[in-house]
């Protein structure tokens, strides 16, 4: 299995990479692993996606994207010049020059990382490796990931890693929504097992990302990634208890961080809400927690800010039910509408919304709950959430039959003067009206 002329090996490898005639393999094409197959396929590679989920896979090779954000031009035209196919087994998989890994890394119900879909995919990968691959692993981890989940394997199979097969750990930076910053232009930090495992990295992501950053080791990487995220994590947890301060003192947050964000230095604005949404910020963090145990340190400031962040759907379920209060109603019997549910603004993602939470709560509390997102036309299956909803069209009459209108997400499409010139009463839970009005009341 192990070729003995090691240059011969990584040179072949870096050689296809450069050219762009290496074969890549994307392993899990979800909100990761989707744009940088075509992105892969944009600059002139063949690349076969692995999904175990056959309705991508079929979605895609009909040219269609699932993603809502993602143009299904895009995976058309990435078919059309036969430059990108997908595939629900393993079997191409030999063909690569590069694999590399995007599969989701969840909590489990004990809220401990949940590596299966990572060590499951190596697993199915390991039968299909030969010498002169790159596997680069992007999924989300706790440092050590790498050497302890996949070099472990390869070595296993007979593979020297370094030598014959090369690893490393490239984290993904991905801001769906975002205009300025797409797979291409968002700098990607690289650590590789060996020297030689970063130079095939750097030479993996050099053709299709502006700028690759290396770093000594792959902990070094997947470190990287949980700092960026706890980073947000720990700083929405702060403006979020500011929230709750300003709102004691009768002070509006929104505006208090406005005016701090205009010192040109030493001070980045971040934003309360509802609750962290989305796969990763809730979620990441842990990983780390759980990590730090076996060393025997507490992650302090992780677990207090993920104590301040889950609390905030209920904190904002109190002020609705203060503001129905003093318009005599109680929330028992009212009708209440959920404005934007998607996790962030101008995405159609639902993973942790805090507005699927929110409408629980309402439920549960006896409000009769409809939604109205124009991203999310219909309440998706969700594993812990049910809701048998459409969202509902927007108007004047309709606005004004609800006792309340909770904004939970500030999607740009949505006409905020029509739905404050009507509602009798907005719960904002985004800062989004600026101006005090006798029918908003900031959460
Ligand atoms: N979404 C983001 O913005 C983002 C940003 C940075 C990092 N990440 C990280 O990237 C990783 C992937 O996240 P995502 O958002 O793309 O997840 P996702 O759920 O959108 O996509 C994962 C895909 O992997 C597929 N899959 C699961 N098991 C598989 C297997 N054994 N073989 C092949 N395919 C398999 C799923 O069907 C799905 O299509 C996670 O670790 C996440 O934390 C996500």
């Amino acid at each position: 299995m192990k070729l003995q002329d090691t240059p011969l090996v990584k040179e072949t490898l870096l050689r296809r990479l450069n050219e762009r005639s290496a074969l890549v393999g994307i392993v899990g094409l979800g909100y990761v692993g989707l744009p940088l197959a075509l992105r892969f396929a944009e600059v002139g590679y063949r690349v076969v996606g692995f999904d175990v989920d056959e309705a991508k896979v079929k979605a895609l090779n009909a040219g269609k994207s699932y993603i809502g954000h993602i143009p299904g031009d895009k995976v058309k035209s990435a078919r059309g010049d036969g430059r990108f196919e997908a595939a629900a087994a393993f079997g191409r998989a030999k063909d690569c020059d590069a694999l590399i890994i995007c599969v989701p890394t969840p909590l489990d119900a004990y809220r401990e990382p949940d590596l299966s879909y990572v060590t499951g995919t190596v697993e199915s990968l390991v039968p299909h490796l030969r010498a002169g691959q790159v596997i680069s692993l992007e999924s989300t981890t706790y440092p050590g990931t790498t050497d302890e989940e996949l070099v472990s394997r390869v070595e296993k199979a007979g593979f020297e890693v370094g030598r014959d097969v090369f690893v490393c750990f490239s984290p993904e930076r991905e801001d769906p929504g975002n205009p300025r910053y797409a797979t291409s232009n968002i700098p990607k930090i690289c650590g590789g097992t060996t020297p030689a495992c970063l130079e095939a990295g750097l030479a993996l992501y050099g053709q299709v990302i502006s700028k690759v950053v290396p770093v000594s080791s792959t902990r070094v990487a997947e470190m990287t990634k949980l700092l960026e995220n706890i980073h947000r994590s720990v700083n929405i947890g702060l403006a979020n208890e500011m929230k709750i301060i300003c709102d004691r003192m009768g002070i509006d947050v929104h505006e208090v961080i406005r005016a701090a964000a205009t010192k040109p230095f030493g001070f980045v604005p971040y934003w309360p809400g509802p609750g962290l949404g989305g796969h990763c910020i809730p979620i990441d963090p842990f990983y780390l927690t759980w990590k730090a145990r076996a060393y025997g340190v507490h992650t302090r400031f992780i677990e207090l800010a993920g104590e301040i962040n889950h609390a905030m759907p209920e904190w904002v379920m109190g002020k609705l039910i203060e503001a129905l209060n003093d318009r005599g109603r109680a929330l028992k019997g009212s009708k209440a509408l959920v404005l934007g549910i998607a996790y962030k603004k101008n995405v159609d993602d639902m993973r942790e919304s805090p507005a699927v939470e929110l409408m629980e709560l309402l439920v549960k509390r006896g409000a009769q709950v409809e939604y109205h997102d124009p991203h999310v036309p219909v309440f998706p299956p969700m594993r812990e959430h049910k809701f048998d909803l459409k969202s509902v069209p927007l108007d004047d009459k309709r606005i004004a039959s609800y006792d309340v209108v909770l904004l939970a997400t500030d999607h740009d499409v949505v006409d905020y003067e029509l739905v404050k010139r009507h509602a009798r009463l907005i719960i904002d839970t985004r800062g989004k009206y600026l101006e005090p009005s006798a029918n908003v009341i900031k959460a």
